[in-house]
């Protein structure tokens, strides 16, 4: 990826907040997150179980409403009611893969549809022969046979599951990839093959990809930036290498901590860090969003900032 400062911005999240109407009122699971995501790049995602990752993915797709803030999409804004073209667009060019390959896929209809179900929404399936052709290229583009068209779900496994998700996400021929944890759920033997496929395929069509997962360790070697999500707020931000190299908020260090190390002597006198929000004294000064150093940002007050940029010998 270039660093240069033209770099296209295909994905600008803007004080995003989401609210979920509960029982006795409203849970905020999105506190005002922003991020901006470039054009041809990897963006991870990386936070614990219900950090509000999901829910970030499903309103970039329009699933889930913004309570507050914007979401804009080649510069224009796709949060809120939007033009019927716009919607159509978005439909086209943003495609989530969900975690669940077990759960995502519908069990009574046959590969053949589900490949081709959003063809219909763009009005693309109008013309049956050229809807087939198109269902077992895709079939072919992930690795699976065209023939499989005619099968349903369960005779599957989950790697070939989460092929026949990707293969219906390619379909649309997208520009922006939402991956939400697409290997979390898959055996550890094939996760390394469904993750070399999206790579494959990022290379061929120069996709950009939103990588939602829930451990550093995956996103390390796949990814050029990391936002880590804590709690529905972002709380730090960098190039990939510098977030290894020079983890700066104290939630990361506790993910990175948690990351198992090859040598098994190691990895047994490792000591993972516990974050305890309880460590950050915000009772004079709360924290906003800074840059720590270039493109490096941190949830920090003052205080806080001064120590990260002594930290990185600034
Ligand atoms: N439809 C919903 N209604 C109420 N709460 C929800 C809904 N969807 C998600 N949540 C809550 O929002 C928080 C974030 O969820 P989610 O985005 O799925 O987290 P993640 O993907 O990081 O595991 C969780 O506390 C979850 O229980
Ligand atoms: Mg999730």
């Amino acid at each position: 990826m270039s660093q240069g400062s033209t770099r296209e911005k295909l994905l600008e999240v803007k004080a995003l907040r989401v609210d979920f109407k509960v029982k006795g009122g409203y849970f905020t699971a999105v506190k005002g997150v922003s991020f901006d995501v470039y054009k041809g790049e990897t963006f991870g995602l990386v936070g614990e179980s219900g950090s509000g990752k999901t829910t970030i993915g499903r309103a970039i797709v329009r699933i889930n409403d913004a309570s507050a803030g914007e979401i804009l999409f080649k510069g224009r804004k796709i949060n809120g009611k939007i033009s019927k073209e716009l919607d159509r667009e978005v439909v086209q060019k943003i495609q989530m893969i969900f975690q669940d390959p077990m759960a995502s896929l519908n069990e009574r209809a046959k590969v053949d549809y589900i490949v081709s179900e959003g063809l219909y929404s763009i009005g693309r399936a109008r013309d049956e022969a050229g809807r087939l052709e198109a269902v077992q290229k895709a079939l072919l583009d992930v690795g699976l046979l065209p023939e499989f068209a005619s099968r349903f779900p369960h005779e599957f496994s989950g790697g070939q599951r989460q092929r026949i998700g990707i293969a219906r996400s390619l379909i649309m021929r997208p520009e922006l990839v939402v991956a939400d944890e697409p290997i979390s759920a898959l055996d550890v033997s094939i996760r390394a093959q469904v993750l070399n496929l999206l790579s494959e395929l990022q290379r061929e069509r120069g996709l950009t990809y939103l990588f939602i997962a829930h451990d550093l360790s995956v996103v390390r070697f796949i990814t050029d930036r990391i936002a880590v999500i804590h709690l529905g707020e972002i709380v730090e931000l960098a190039l990939t290498e510098e977030l290894f190299a020079h983890p700066l908020h104290p939630y990361t260090k506790a993910l990175l901590s948690a990351i198992p190390v090859p040598d098994p002597i190691a990895e047994r006198r490792k000591c993972i860090q516990v974050y305890d929000p309880a460590c950050h004294d915000y009772a004079t000064e709360g924290p906003s969003w800074r840059e720590v150093s270039s493109g490096h940002f941190v949830l920090a007050n003052s205080a806080e900032e001064k120590g990260y940029r002594a930290e990185l010998g600034l």
